[in-house]
């Protein structure tokens, strides 16, 4: 190009450094929440597998690959290097033998006008209905807000999921509105309710 033509006028987003942000790590009763490590693995599959049947009603089908050990070395990495990059945080939840029991992603990070990022869970089958996901919850949106300061976060369920719509309503989750046809799960374009919950005290940077 000579120097006579015009430069490109910000049509690609800016490269940011990565963030210097300590990792994460959170005891909810007696449960651990953080990102996984390579040592984790074995037990990120047993959650998968173990759990393969029940997730799979609610959300999106188990992968298979998630059921393989050789899919989690490179995606470990891969969700070290997103929360680097600000585009995630994803923390599995361990029990005190290090079984992993749960996960809470904040993934899909959004910054530019919109700081926001979309917000998933899910919990081992035999540890429903304590309130375990609610309470973990609450340290992971605290950090999503106060930390990873995003302004909105999203989080989208099933209508037949009662116990998800109840977990974010009492969390103060917005309806906004039910998108037809939104997941492909188990063969049928579910509908899904889309709700959201923003941060009262996001610091402009
Ligand atoms: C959704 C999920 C994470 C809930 O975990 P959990 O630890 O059992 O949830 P909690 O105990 O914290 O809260 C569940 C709430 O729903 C209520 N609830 C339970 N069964 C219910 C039902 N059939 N109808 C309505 N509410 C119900 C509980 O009473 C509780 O509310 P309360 O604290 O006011 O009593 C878990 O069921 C799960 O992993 N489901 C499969 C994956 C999934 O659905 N992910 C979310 C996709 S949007």
């Amino acid at each position: 190009m000579s120097s006579q033509e015009p430069q490109s006028r910000g049509i690609l987003p800016p490269v940011l450094p990565p963030v210097n942000r300590p990792l994460p790590e959170f005891v909810v009763r007696d449960l651990t929440l953080r990102l996984g490590q390579p040592g984790d693995i074995d037990a990120i599959v047993g959650y998968y597998s173990r759990n393969q049947e029940y997730l799979g009603r609610f959300s999106a089908p188990v992968n298979s690959k998630w059921l393989g050990r050789e899919f989690w070395g490179p995606r470990v990495e891969e969700m070290h290097a997103s929360f680097r990059d600000d585009k995630a945080c994803n923390f599995f939840m361990f029990d005190d033998k290090r079984r992993v029991v749960g996960v809470i992603n904040l993934s899909n990070a959004i910054r530019g006008a919109f700081h926001c990022c979309t917000l998933g869970y899910g919990l081992d089958q035999d540890l429903q209905g304590r309130g375990l996901m609610t309470e973990a919850l609450k340290v992971a949106i605290r950090y999503a807000f106060e930390e990873m300061n995003f302004h909105r976060i999203e989080a989208n369920y099933q209508p037949k999921n009662l116990k998800s719509e109840n977990i974010l309503r009492k969390l103060g989750f917005i309806e906004e509105g039910l998108a037809q046809s939104y997941l492909y799960i188990n063969g049928i374009w579910e509908p899904h309710m889309k709700t959201s919950l923003t941060n009262q005290n996001w610091r402009p940077t």
